[in-house]
């Protein structure tokens, strides 16, 4: 990575939770209920909780912030889990987590609806290809929110890691399990992860590593996930924008023309192709006239797919 791209290569941008608050996207994501919807698939006693924040307490939402129109979007909660077993520890992987803000902040999301029933725990680990990132990351989250009693069984884990590795990406996740289990893991894809979170990184490993790399990507991170995955591709658009930014700053520009990457012109799309093909079907959102959409948009027009496994797990 060159410091003269200053992040416009890889998405390596520092402080970037200056600008995207962590909250911004939990908020969508209570909103419509995907939240949850997570929530009730992982979290013991959590069947009850439709109106509960990430602190436990009712949400006020500010309707005008977001595009959603939360008064015609409910999550389908009324669907039955296909799995309905509930794990005692929730495994959360957030994959491109730079500076570990909205990593911590869905951990504990989580982990405030597990606090009600005490029978579970929350581990979650976080990587990224910067090292600088996931040094501030470390810093910062190693002990932040969580009292000494609790920061064995918090304690969140951040490593480097680039994703466009299979080896790097199944050793990273194979050690962190070894570590959490303290037995030896084979370093294959398992369904481990009760939920993995890819937020705004999918262009980044799409450009670096083409159609072939993003794909074996999505493939890989859906093998090592055992419920959920919640992901939030960047658009067409954004592809042709960081190029413009990287001409503007005179630094060598990333073909991301359709030839090379056939998939971006309906990457949303294609992302899902791949993902219900590992075996996840889509969590469509129910709108109030009995309608179904597939869309939940960010502010800044990105669409927020939460996937759920079908297959019963057989390992
Ligand atoms: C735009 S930021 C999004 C950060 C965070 N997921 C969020 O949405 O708040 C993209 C992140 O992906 C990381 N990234 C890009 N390519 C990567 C790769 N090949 N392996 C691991 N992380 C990568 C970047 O370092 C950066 O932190």
């Amino acid at each position: 990575m060159d410091a003269e791209d200053k992040g416009h290569r890889h998405g390596n941008f520092p402080n970037y939770y200056n600008f995207h608050p962590p909250q911004n996207r939990l908020l969508i994501l209570e909103q419509c209920g995907l939240m949850t919807y997570i929530r009730r698939g992982l979290v013991i006693g959590a069947d009850d909780d439709s109106k509960l924040g990430d602190d436990g307490s009712k949400l006020t939402l500010p309707r005008k912030k977001a595009r959603l129109d939360i008064a015609a979007c409910a999550a389908a909660v009324g669907e039955t889990c296909s799995i309905a077993v509930k794990d005692d520890i929730i495994y959360y992987c957030d994959l491109g987590c730079n500076e570990g803000d909205l990593t911590i902040a869905m951990a504990l999301s989580l982990r405030k609806a597990v606090h009600h029933n005490k029978k579970q725990t929350v581990r979650c680990l976080g990587l990224d290809i910067d090292s600088k990132l996931i040094e501030r990351a470390s810093n910062k989250f190693s002990c932040k929110g969580v009292d000494d009693k609790e920061k064995e069984e918090f304690m969140p884990v951040f490593k480097d890691c680039n994703l466009c590795s299979g080896d790097a990406h199944n050793n990273a996740c194979s050690s962190f399990f070894a570590d959490s289990t303290k037995t030896h893991q084979e370093i294959i894809p398992r369904k481990m992860f009760s939920l993995t979170t890819i937020f705004s990184t999918t262009m980044w490993i799409h450009i670096n590593s083409g159609d072939d790399g993003l794909t074996k990507f999505l493939e890989r991170a859906c093998g090592w996930t055992k419920k959920y995955l919640l992901i939030e591709p960047q658009h067409s658009g954004c592809y042709r924008k960081a190029n413009v930014r990287l001409r503007k700053m005179k630094r060598p520009e990333i073909d991301v023309s359709a030839e090379r990457l056939k998939m971006r012109n309906q990457i949303e799309n294609e992302i899902e192709k791949v993902v219900t093909g590992c075996g996840f079907r889509r969590v469509k959102i129910d709108l109030e006239a009995d309608e179904q959409v597939d869309d939940v948009r960010t502010a800044w027009n990105r669409t927020l797919q939460l996937y759920e496994r079908t297959e019963i797990d057989e390992d």
